[in-house]
């Protein structure tokens, strides 16, 4: 996977050379790289935390849940620069920058709906190598299964970002983390790598998974 370790930071080789997407810092040496922030992007915390056995090559599909207005979603880009990302945003407002963001970057596929209902974009979304979720809702590891199901490819996998403070407030976040871990196992799914993602966020998980087909 084409991601730079330079002086500490995670980067990634900037596609739009001269374009910073979100103000992010440009490094400039034979190419130019954006520095990916961990504060901003839950995939750079975790690749920072030790996530090392996700696969993304260059020509990779991504399926991404919660695409916000492409902050992660841009860095995956500059991976996947001959691939695609389909990005699935429910908020029109929030979709706006995410449009104008895949109007510079030709390998994002921006799509306004609802991850809770897979069904509404199966004719528009390809099967992917990465389904990758984060949008932050209770019952996001069940739309999640769900998207699997329908979008990875046999020998795919995804990537689930659990916020503990998204699915309960009360419950201790270890237990939270447990429960959402059963259940994906319960459905066929395998839990290849599990991340904490402080100190650059509170009560969170990335679960890293294959499912059995
Ligand atoms: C935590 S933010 C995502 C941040 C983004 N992944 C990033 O790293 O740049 C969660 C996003 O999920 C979106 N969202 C919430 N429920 C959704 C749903 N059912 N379908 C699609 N997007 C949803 C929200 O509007 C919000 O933009």
């Amino acid at each position: 996977m084409k991601v730079y370790l330079k002086n500490g930071n995670v980067t990634t080789k900037n596609s739009t050379p001269g374009i910073s997407v979100y103000g992010e810092e440009l490094i400039m040496e034979d190419d130019e790289y954006r520095i990916w922030n961990p504060r901003r992007s839950k995939l750079a915390a975790a690749l920072l935390n030790g996530l090392e056995k996700l696969e993304l090559e260059d020509t990779s599909k991504v399926l991404y849940l919660g695409a916000s207005t492409g902050t992660t979603v841009s860095h995956i880009s500059d991976i996947v620069v001959n691939g695609r990302i389909y990005a699935v945003e429910f908020s029109p407002t929030t979709a706006k920058k995410l449009i104008q963001l895949s109007r510079q970057r030709p390998n994002i596929a921006p799509i306004l709906g609802d991850a809770t209902k897979p069904k509404t974009y199966l004719n528009i979304v390809e099967k992917t190598d990465l389904v990758y979720c984060d949008v932050a809702q209770p019952t996001q590891t069940q739309l999640f299964m769900k998207n699997m199901n329908l979008f990875c490819k046999e020998n795919g996998m995804g990537l689930l970002m659990i916020k503990a403070r998204s699915i309960d407030v009360v419950q201790k976040p270890k237990k939270i983390f447990k429960e959402q871990e059963k259940k994906l196992k319960e459905k066929g799914f395998r839990i290849i790598e599990k991340v904490k993602l402080e100190p650059y966020e509170k009560d969170h998980v990335g679960l890293l998974v294959e499912k059995n087909f």
